[in-house]
């Protein structure tokens, strides 16, 4: 009889996965202007400032800026062959429309590339992660106007040529299918989301893939060997019942998801989208050219995975389960302190049902537990008893093993905030997710001193076993 191996793939990358906006701090250093990210102290829990306030912790993160080399060498203590990081487009572009870019952005990241060099570590590169320059939101109101995508261009270009040579692996824009929900945070849309019509947010949402199939040409005809990858929230969707209206209500929920994967992987629309934007009254400004560009399709998908929901037609039951996505909560599962629902056979779900759909190479850029964590001292040290951390790990990592053992191609897997950073919804730091523990509060006290949890030797464990720790 077959046996199928206890260990991931040889040459499984396994990581963490962190972006911008949420560590470095330095919000103003070298260059850098205001992003997005800077004027919302509150996540998506409130609507922006005009300018931004003290009480926003993104302002000085847990200054990565300037500890990158340490944390660095943390993560290669942890094991890890990859490290998934963002550029702040505002370092790089700090308005977002000059013709030149800004050199002592992009020598910052020169200098984290040096560090992951040195350690062996691959870096995957995340161009856009919620954090566009504050002057292309005020001023363009983001996605929504076409100048975007040369904007965009000549920023990943200006990326590609600078860092091309060390970076293989990039992702264009993180959770894409965000911009759904939160037009401002993944969109750079300035227009209250209230007040933004479908018809400019289905604008915006093209604007946004025609710019990341253009520059993953761009990316292959500066180097073949670059792999480009689209980003999506996977959020499987079940029936609440099994009524038939349900399984089609959960049906058209993950349709909405799955239309951002399928024009990335197929380079044109599908028909049930053209179907719903007509029902809406959408009509896009589609040219000949954006067809012939969306041709230029993704060498691979990536994905986060915190969690699963489940869509009925029944108007009484009570929204409440998910994070952007919306939906109603699964009876049968449990749920994080903040209402994530924990669900580690739904990744083996996803893994098998978009290897399906897509044949393209998976990668898992994001999954990770979000949790109140209490500092203790244990014989003279500082650390986390983070048992909850280790079990939703070894739970999610069993099931991406088990889609491995069903034929799914995953190249790698990043767990979101190996180091706890500020959290992208809330905008707190004791929503924390790391194996490293950060002294920094969300009142913005704290040393910013770092601690290993006890969750660090684990993954350490499954890392140097290439996964047969977990059983
Ligand atoms: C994803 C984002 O939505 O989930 C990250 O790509 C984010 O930026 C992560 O931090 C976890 O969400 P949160 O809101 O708990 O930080």
């Amino acid at each position: 009889m077959t046996t199928f191996p206890a260990t991931f793939p040889d040459g499984f990358l396994w990581g963490g996965a962190t972006a911008a906006n949420q560590f470095e701090g330095a919000y103003l250093a070298d260059g850098k202007l205001l992003s997005i990210q800077d004027v919302m102290p509150h996540g998506i829990t409130a609507p922006p400032t005009q300018e931004p306030t003290p009480d926003n912790l993104k302002l000085e993160g847990i200054d990565y800026y300037h500890r990158y080399a340490d944390d660095i060498a943390l993560f290669a203590e942890l094991g890890f062959s990859v490290f998934r990081f963002s550029i702040a487009w505002s370092r790089i572009f700090p308005r977002g429309d000059e013709e030149e870019p800004n050199e002592a952005g992009l020598a910052f990241y020169d200098r984290v590339l040096d560090e992951c060099e040195k350690h062996g570590i691959t870096p995957l590169v995340t161009i856009s992660h919620y954090e566009t320059p504050l002057h292309l939101a005020k001023t363009y109101d983001g996605w929504v106007d076409r100048r975007m995508i040369g904007f965009y261009e000549r920023y990943a270009r200006t990326l590609f040529e600078r860092y091309g040579s060390r970076v293989k692996y990039w992702l264009t824009f993180n959770e894409i299918n965000a911009v759904l929900h939160e037009p401002l945070m993944a969109g750079g849309i300035w227009t209250p989301k209230d007040e933004l019509s479908a018809q400019d947010l289905y604008q915006a949402i093209h604007h946004e893939l025609v710019a990341s199939a253009s520059v993953t040409k761009i990316a292959h005809d500066l180097d073949p060997e670059l792999k480009v990858g689209c980003m999506i929230i996977a959020t499987p969707a079940y029936p609440l019942t099994p009524d038939p209206r349900d399984v089609l209500a959960a049906k058209h929920f993950e349709e909405a998801n799955y239309a951002f994967g399928d024009v990335h992987c197929r380079g044109e629309y599908p028909g049930y989208l053209m179907r719903s934007l007509a029902e809406q009254g959408v009509e896009l400004d589609i040219t000949d050219s954006d067809r012939e560009t969306l041709k230029n399709t993704v060498d691979f998908v990536s994905f986060s995975y915190y969690m699963s929901l489940c869509q009925t037609v029944d108007p009484t039951v009570p929204a409440g389960a998910g994070n952007i996505l919306g939906g109603v909560p699964n009876p049968t599962l449990e749920s994080s302190e903040w209402g994530w629902q924990i669900d580690p056979v739904g990744l083996r779900v996803v893994l098998n049902d978009y290897w399906q759909r897509w044949g393209k190479p998976l990668f898992i850029v994001e999954n990770g537990l979000g949790a109140k964590d209490e500092l203790v001292e244990v014989d003279g040290v500082n650390t986390v008893l983070d048992d909850y951390r280790i079990d939703y790990l070894r739970e999610h990592l069993i099931q991406a093993r088990e889609a491995v053992r069903d034929g799914v191609d995953l190249l790698g897997y990043t767990w979101w905030g190996p180091i706890d950073v500020v959290s992208a919804s809330t905008a707190q730091l004791s929503k924390r997710y790391g194996f490293i523990y950060v002294d920094r509060n969300d009142d913005g006290s704290g040393s910013l001193e770092r601690y290993k949890k006890k969750s660090f030797d684990y993954y350490r464990s499954v890392i140097d076993s290439n996964g047969a720790a977990l059983d």
